[in-house]
């Protein structure tokens, strides 16, 4: 990407001025969207397009709104537009404390299924607290050795986590990472069908998550907000590895 450019794609705040022949958005509207990767969501400003955006869930502000678009849209479709997960099975999400792990473990409840998450111990009953049926600790446990015959596992560890993913899943069965190439010929030798996912900046996906958030059946998790000045620091804190749900960055005071 061309330099000097402003980093960060995911925003929320009120619609300034809507470009000839947008409909759907007007001056005022509180909303939030992924930005494409360049677009600088590191800012007071952004200029995003239209099927990017979806209005603001109502019933939380814009820190809140903001922690959503790509951890929520990647944990949404790595779950349901690709491995079609359904109500009564049974899904391991790896990095179930994430950014994409916290979303993954409510939307899976909220489907119905069997949660299955691994984090550390310290994340165990809180993981319980937004859905998950059963905490695999990974450093002293090994899941390959508690679980089986899944019908979906969610990774977002890759490494050796994945590679020791494949043998969990049932023939059929469907896995999901969010961070490695899919290596030649291995899902077919355990029957079962695997994707990398390349997540999409889709606004009517967003509202669908909105709406599921109004109806109080989910939410996101912010632990840390700071100031744009302290974007460095939010990003060694990310760059840890064991961040809980989301870091937000609050640009401005009062986005109206
Ligand atoms: N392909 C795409 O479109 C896409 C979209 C979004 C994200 N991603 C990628 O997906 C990955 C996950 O993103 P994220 O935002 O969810 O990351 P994150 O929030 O930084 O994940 C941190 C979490 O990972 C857990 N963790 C660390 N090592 C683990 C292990 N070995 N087993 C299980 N859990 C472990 C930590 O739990 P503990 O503290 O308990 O260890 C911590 O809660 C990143 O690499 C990101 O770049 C890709």
């Amino acid at each position: 990407m061309p330099l000097p450019m402003t980093v960060g794609s995911d925003v929320a705040g009120v619609v300034d001025v809507a470009g000839q022949g947008v409909n759907s958005f007007q001056p005022g509207d509180e909303v939030f969207a992924k930005a494409s990767a360049g677009q600088g969501g590191y800012a007071e400003y952004t200029v995003v397009n239209s099927t990017q955006v979806a209005q603001k869930p109502k019933s939380i502000g814009f820190i809140e709104s903001a922690a959503i678009p790509t951890a929520g849209l990647a944990a949404w479709q790595s779950l349901f537009d690709l491995a079609g997960l359904e109500r009564g099975q049974t899904v391991l999400i790896h990095g179930a404390a994430g950014g994409v792990g916290t979303f993954a473990v409510q939307f899976a409840k909220w489907k119905g299924a069997y949660v299955i998450g691994t984090a550390s111990s310290k994340n165990a009953e809180f993981l319980k607290s937004i859905g998950c049926d059963e905490v695999i600790d990974y450093r002293n446990q090994r899941f390959e050795e508690i679980v089986s015959d899944l019908d979906v596992v969610l990774d977002t560890i890759g490494g050796d986590t994945l590679e020791r993913s494949w043998g969990v899943l049932k023939p059929g069965g469907f896995l999901v990472t969010t961070v490695a190439e899919i290596p030649k010929g291995v899902p077919q030798k355990y029957e079962v069908r695997a994707e990398r996912l390349m997540t999409q900046a889709d606004g009517k996906e967003l509202a669908q998550i909105a709406a599921i958030i109004d109806e109080q059946k989910i939410k996101p998790i912010v632990t840390t907000v700071l100031p744009l000045t302290d974007a460095r620091k939010a990003h060694e804190m990310s760059e840890s590895g064991h961040a809980r749900g989301k870091i937000v960055l609050r640009v401005a005071e009062d986005p109206k």
